[in-house]
């Protein structure tokens, strides 16, 4: 079998020309002309080297910095492609698996990134200050990818911290990256698409199972129960630490139970999810051993994995930079450097955070509301919910 990249036609043109020539005209391409290597493996152009003071280690932050924008591309690619499954009335179920695939695959290169800092490490501060000078004001805050893969994912400009605002600023002259930008932050985002879809859920229908009424009085019914039990308690002590629990987490519950609850949380961007797309994932994760939810269920654990690779990322990335540059000293893009960095740790950074608070509601399998025969029949054939 014969594959343009891989066996006999792995030969680069020094090797031998003329073999090479011929399994070319066979393959139709070389390894080389294929992956276009003359671009890519003389892309690197280190600035110590051009002033004459060559510095070993830029030679590794630059090849570091590449296979970076690179993934991030591959990452693009996926999320783009993935937007696009989400990106209709009802999404086709035989393409959850497809979905989850690719969701998989982002989480999996996202884990390989944060892997890649340790590489990066092992070029000391003073090493790192021998070429520094050279890159200003290069920063990876100029990083066009970067930002359209947060957009694309979903972070939203509202929550980001206030440096990182004005994009016309630190894109510059570049129309075409600001117009990128603006397209990103226009267009649904996978969280506004993964929304959508969990609107959907089937069993929310208030005409059908109903699933939000019944949930909700069988954790009344559970907290109810909870209090009667702390009440008859003859230790004082105990009786009021188990009422004051009880009562925390009915105000806790308030916050799903009642929509303008949720929405004063939305607006202080503690919490994400329209109202009915957290009814949808907490259905899902209730009842994900049911055949129907179990994908879904899948696909909310990737979308919790690629948030966690992020978030470990930015904590990996502000780890780095306090130690090649400490906490005092501007970054090249003109940020306060660590200090900013720090503070894009938050949760306002999490894109699928109240997945990661989904926890909070659960209630013990025996109070999970029994499925009724025809929602057993909705789930077990697949029948199209809407
Ligand atoms: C010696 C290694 C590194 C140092 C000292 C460093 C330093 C910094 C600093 C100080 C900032 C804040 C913006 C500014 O420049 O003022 C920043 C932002 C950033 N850097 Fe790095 N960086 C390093 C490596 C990397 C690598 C390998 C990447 C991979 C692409 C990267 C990607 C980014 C990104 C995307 C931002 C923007 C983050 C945000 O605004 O949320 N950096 N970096």
């Amino acid at each position: 079998m014969s594959c343009p990249y891989s066996s006999a036609s792995i030969l680069t043109n020094g090797d031998n020309a003329q073999k090479g020539e011929v399994l070319g005209a066979e393959t139709g391409m070389l390894y080389g002309d294929y992956l276009m290597l003359e671009k890519i493996i003389n892309a690197q152009r280190m600035q110590s080297a051009e002033s004459n003071r060559p510095v070993h280690d830029e030679h590794l932050f630059i090849i570091t910095h590449q296979a970076y924008e690179l993934w991030f591309k591959q990452i693009i690619f996926e999320v783009d492609s993935i937007r696009d499954l989400f990106n209709v009335y009802a999404v086709d179920e035989s393409r959850t698996l497809e979905i989850l695939k690719r969701l998989n695959r982002i989480a999996i290169i996202l884990k390989l990134l944060v892997d890649h800092i340790p590489i990066l490490e092992t070029m000391t501060p003073l090493d790192f200050m021998d070429f520094r000078d050279y890159l200003s004001p290069a920063s990876g805050f100029q990083s066009l990818q970067f930002r359209l893969m947060e957009n694309k994912l979903g972070v939203k400009q509202e929550n980001r911290v206030k440096y990182n605002q004005r994009y016309q600023d630190v894109f510059g002259g570049d129309s075409n990256a600001v117009d990128l930008i603006i397209k990103s932050e226009t267009e649904p985002s996978l969280c506004d698409l993964v929304q959508k879809w969990l609107e959907r859920t089937p069993g929310l229908e208030e005409d059908g199972f109903n699933f939000w009424q019944k949930f909700q009085k069988n954790v009344n019914d559970l907290l109810n129960e909870d209090e009667n039990k702390a009440k008859a308690l003859t230790d004082e002590f105990l009786r009021n630490y188990r009422l004051m629990d009880v009562n925390k987490r009915r105000d806790v519950y308030h916050t799903i139970f009642n929509q303008d609850a949720h929405e004063a949380l939305v607006s202080r961007g503690e919490r994400k999810f329209s109202y009915k797309a957290m009814q949808g994932a907490i259905m899902i994760t209730l009842y994900r051993d049911e055949p129907r939810f179990s994908q879904p269920h899948q696909v909310l654990t990737c979308l919790m994995d690629i948030d966690s690779f992020m978030t470990k990322w930015r904590y990996s990335h502000v780890m780095m930079v306090q130690r090649m540059i400490g906490s005092q000293q501007l970054g090249t893009g003109g940020s306060s450097g660590y200090q900013y960095l720090r503070s894009t740790l938050s949760d306002r950074y999490k894109v699928f955070l109240d997945l990661f608070n989904l926890s909070t509601f659960l209630i013990p399998r025996q109070n999970i509301p029994p499925l009724t025969d025809e929602m057993i029949d909705q789930l077990y054939t697949h029948r199209k919910s809407s």
